[in-house]
């Protein structure tokens, strides 16, 4: 059966661990010797799209990246042309979506061909599953464990945070989402995520939020969907900075995340993302590590390690 990454939850527990283990292995079977692999962008990308196509070349393969524009979904031809037209080409396709249903439809169409081509979100609207890898990759490496230990999000509580709050769960470590009202973690993603057997809890408290905190994350207020709201979003955020008081009533050894980009001085000071508990340059780095041992589990999960 085709695998494929559009949520987090498209993994089972195990399986996750699986992908980090791999992650962290010298060299992997060069599964893509000789075979492409499509990286769509409908949004500009720094750490994505360079982790991606350097996992692909570690894995042997040939990576071709297309602006959104250049292939145009349902706009210069239907999304499911384009996936049987890519499906033609390539033995994995990577998307960077603005509406996560063009990720289903890729699915859908690479399916009804018979075309055993696995699909993995690069970020859309509803989650950034690669993010989450990456970030527990981060974890397990700076502080030994996943399990049991607490893990505080400040800020919007959106595709980056949803794909953490799930990845947390899948793993045993506990997540608190400290959002402004309006901006909170969605009902669905708590009772999917306590369904899953995870300990998650939702505040607009950040100072109370970090208590005992063993990772404090945030990303940015005005993600690349949001560029009309940013005023707003600016003004409803104020007070959600994490600074260095804020971090100094987490635990002493805890360390500090973001996805990246960063605009210092608005979600996060630059004191803290420079400072010494700050980790976001291996977490950076890690996005390449961990697509590298997510491509390589899917390649071989559908039968097709090659
Ligand atoms: N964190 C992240 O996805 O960064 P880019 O948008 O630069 O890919
Ligand atoms: N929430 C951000 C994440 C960027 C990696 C966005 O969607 O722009």
């Amino acid at each position: 059966m085709t695998r494929n990454l559009l949520l987090v939850s498209d993994l089972a527990p195990g399986e996750i661990t699986n992908v980090l283990d791999l992650a962290e292995r010298a060299a992997l079977p060069r599964c893509l010797e000789g075979r492409g692999a499509a990286l769509v962008f409908e949004f500009p990308s720094a750490r994505t799209r360079n982790a991606a196509e350097m996992a692909v070349v570690d894995l042997g393969g040939h990576p071709v990246t297309i602006r959104g524009e250049e292939i145009g979904f349902d706009v210069r031809e239907s999304v499911e042309d384009v996936a049987r037209t890519l499906g033609g080409y390539h033995a994995l396709i990577a998307a960077r979506v603005a509406d996560h249903q063009t990720l289903t439809q890729l699915v859908a169409a690479l399916g009804a061909a018979g075309m055993p081509v696995p699909v993995v979100n690069l970020l859309s609207n509803v989650e950034h599953p690669t993010q989450a890898l990456g970030d527990l990759l981060t974890i397990r490496q700076c502080l030994g464990s996943l399990e049991g230990k607490k893990v505080v999000f400040i800020g919007d509580a959106n595709n980056v945070c949803r794909s953490l709050v799930a990845a947390c769960a899948a793993v045993g470590a506990a997540i608190t989402v400290a959002s402004p009202q309006g901006w909170g973690l969605d009902a669905e993603s708590v009772s999917a995520a306590r369904a899953a057997g995870g300990t998650v809890e939702a505040t607009d408290d950040p100072g109370e939020a970090v208590g005992g905190a063993d990772v404090v994350y945030t990303d940015v207020w005005v993600s690349m969907a949001d560029k009309d709201e940013a005023a707003a979003k600016r003004a409803a955020f104020a007070g959600f900075t994490v600074d260095a008081a804020l971090v100094a009533r987490a635990s002493p050894g805890a360390i500090v995340l973001h996805c990246l980009p960063a605009h210092r001085g608005e979600e996060i000071t630059a004191e803290v993302l420079e400072g010494p508990q700050s980790r976001v340059w291996v977490q950076a780095a890690n996005r390449r590590h961990s697509k590298r041992g997510l491509f390589s589990f899917l390649l071989s999960a559908g039968g097709d390690a090659s």
